[in-house]
């Protein structure tokens, strides 16, 4: 005979389940290999960078889904100067269609774009669309999309050096008081928190002069994915790895 029915026994009760640890605030990532993705398809490189606009849209998506505050992408660096007059115009024509096409989606889905580097170097059309961008989603703050243009991170700690430095010559500061704090607050990036994990695509792996002092802590992923190939999928497991990685920031633990 079946036993009477019961109220159901619920499961006994283990020790709770530790808390997961937390998700990363500020993701960067070098968006390396558009070259090679076109020159594998006989595109010219232009095609490849193209193609790379389309990641940005999908990953800052899945970004703001997990919770990822800052999402800093490195877009054009001091270096790339040096690429072919025709690569570097069509850049940052892309930048402007880029920002054409998005600028209304960034507003409403709570984005904020900001950008950081040597902004006066920028071709005036791209700066004006840019400097519009940035007023427009400035109330803005589900998460903050920095472009990194005519970025360098050496350009960029001797700016602050040398703004420091007239500041000291004229006696608005005393250099025996200078801090990390109030360095930092100095860089470009001074109103971004430090890098949590920096991905980089495209099999390299190298720092390029990107972000140095915000990167001091940070976790560093690479993958072979070649940037146009990136996909949500790929993001998510670089987030997985992140949390599976156990951070010390120099303590013994
Ligand atoms: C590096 O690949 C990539 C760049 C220099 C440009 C990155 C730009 C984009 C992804 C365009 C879209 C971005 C926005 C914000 C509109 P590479 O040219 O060095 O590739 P390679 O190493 O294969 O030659």
């Amino acid at each position: 005979m079946p036993p009477p029915l019961g109220p159901p026994t619920a499961p006994p009760l283990g020790p709770p389940a530790p808390p997961a640890p937390p998700g990363p605030c500020h993701v960067a990532i070098i968006m390396d290999g558009n070259g090679r993705w076109a020159a594998a398809r006989g595109l010219s490189r232009s095609e490849g960078h193209k193609a790379g606009a389309a990641p940005v849209r999908a990953i800052l998506k899945e970004a703001r889904a997990a919770q990822v505050q800052y999402l800093t992408l490195y877009a054009f660096s001091t270096e790339n100067w040096r690429r072919a007059e025709n690569e570097i115009q069509n850049l940052f024509e892309l930048l402007i269609q880029y920002l054409d096409a998005e600028t209304a989606e960034l507003l409403s889905s709570g984005v904020r774009l900001n950008a950081v580097g040597d902004l006066a170097r920028l071709p005036q059309e791209s700066r004006a669309a840019l400097d519009l961008a940035m007023e427009v989603t400035r109330a803005n703050g589900d998460i903050t999309l920095t472009l990194a243009l005519s970025y360098g991170s050496r350009a960029e700690i001797v700016a602050a050096t040398r703004a420091l430095a007239l500041r000291a010559r004229q006696g608005l500061c005393d250099p025996q008081e200078l801090t990390e704090e109030l360095f930092a607050r100095e860089l470009w990036t001074g109103a971004l928190p430090d890098v949590d994990l920096l991905i980089r695509t495209g099999g390299e792996k190298r720092i390029s002069n990107f972000l140095l002092w915000k990167l001091a802590y940070a976790e560093l992923y690479f993958t072979d994915r070649l940037w146009p190939d990136f996909g949500t999928e790929d993001f998510r497991q670089a987030l997985s790895d992140f949390q599976g990685r156990r951070r010390r920031f120099g303590r013994a633990v």
